[in-house]
């Protein structure tokens, strides 16, 4: 079945308002829910969080006041989306039970884009930053069994495993080696445009997150290890927003951000397992089909380009949180020693890199290490979760 955003037209604007009762929404069962349901979750938080984003920041050099009136209007119901989304987490979780399923979406999501992306170069960039994210979940899930007295398993279930990735030591890259090449707007696939600004939009809510939850523990090698993590967050967002072409209009990005928001909740609508979720899911997809409208007349009027000038005339296939263990195990097979060079990928340390790592490790162990040590000490052992065969 296909499914063309750009002939439905939603819930009208002036009808999305909802009232208090409206937004509180029950969370999910901490104890009873499916953890891609979650991932789910975590994911869309962070869509949203980038349309409003990118709409302040298209405020902030849009001189046109009605313009500048339509993008707050919009803006205000998907302040409210992310309210509804982002409060169907139980309050249960601790932050670090939540930045370890953080690192699950960034793994499970990342690993399904990399795996149906069509251009070379693009997939390159996320199969790369899929294996540091594998890493920094093995990381907190050694502080998590260490702090918490917890393991991480009961988190992530048996869809992910927790096993070490490309060494989170050698994620400390010079910032200049973390630009990549942007696609060409005018040549890429209209799936690589979506891909690139859901991953930009996840790594990026992952790099807000730890900013502000890093300092909430007590415990020093915990504070340590979100300082060395969120810097490599980052680095992520670097690699990721290059992947977009600096040369699209702000009509046109509007236009792809409303878009990619109706190909995600159009396909977690498809994909979700919690009925009460997924009839969520349902009323943001109408709700975001009148955005995309919105930003499609607003281009046209302020672009003089027709929508399907730029995004595809159906959505692609849904995408899905699904297990990526054997994919995951072949890449660290081939790029565990992989870095950056420039725009490129190389397997030797250069002289760069090496200066990077000297100045960043002052001679000392980086946190990231000193967290597997410490849990050996204590334990006798890394905490792993192993599920395939090596
Ligand atoms: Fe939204
Ligand atoms: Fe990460
Ligand atoms: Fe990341
Ligand atoms: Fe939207």
């Amino acid at each position: 079945m296909t499914f063309n955003p750009l002939e439905h037209e939603g819930i009208p604007l002036d009808k999305q308002l909802r009232n208090w009762r409206e937004l509180d929404v029950a969370p999910v069962d901490p104890d009873d829910s499916d953890p891609y349901t979650r991932c789910r979750i975590i994911a869309l938080n962070g869509i949203e969080i980038e349309s409003i984003m990118f709409s302040h920041h298209f405020a902030r050099v849009c001189p046109d006041m009605d313009v500048k009136r339509k993008l707050a209007e919009v803006r205000y119901i998907e302040a409210q989306q992310q309210k509804v989304v982002n409060w169907l987490l139980p309050g249960a979780a601790s932050p670090l039970e939540t930045t370890i399923a953080y690192e699950q979406v960034a793994v499970d999501l990342t690993a399904w884009v990399a795996r149906m992306e069509p251009d070379p170069q693009l997939k390159q960039a996320y199969e790369f930053g899929v294996l540091e994210d594998f890493d920094h979940l093995y990381r907190y899930a050694n502080l998590y069994e260490m702090i918490q007295h917890r393991k991480a398993e009961k988190i992530v279930d048996g869809l992910t495993e927790v096993i070490p990735g490309r060494p989170t030591r050698f994620h400390h890259r010079h910032p200049a080696d973390n630009v990549r090449e942007p696609y060409d707007k005018t040549e890429a696939d209209p799936l690589s445009k979506l891909h690139a600004l859901t991953i930009m939009a996840a790594e990026q809510q992952t790099m807000n997150f730890y900013m502000n939850v890093g300092p909430q523990y007590m415990e020093p090698i915990a504070r340590q290890l979100y300082q060395e993590i969120g810097l490599i967050e980052e680095e992520h967002v670097t690699h990721y927003e290059s992947l977009v072409d600096p040369g699209e209009t702000w009509w046109e990005r509007l236009v792809n951000h409303e878009y990619n928001e109706c190909y995600l909740y159009y396909s977690f609508m498809e994909t979700e397992s919690d009925p009460r979720v997924k009839a969520i899911w349902e009323l943001h997809l109408n709700m975001e089909l009148a955005h995309l409208q919105a930003a499609c007349d607003l281009m046209r009027a302020n672009d003089g380009r027709e929508p399907e000038e730029v995004v595809a005339p159906e959505l692609p296939v849904p995408v899905t949180f699904e297990p990526n263990k054997q994919y995951l195990r072949e890449l660290l097979d081939t790029q565990i020693d992989l870095t950056t060079l420039g725009a490129g990928y190389v397997r030797d340390a250069h002289e760069r890199f090496e200066r990077m790592q000297e100045t960043v490790m002052g001679g000392e162990q980086p946190p990231s290490d000193a967290v597997i040590d410490m849990h050996t000490e204590k334990f006798g052992s890394d905490y792993r979760h192993e599920l395939e065969r090596s």
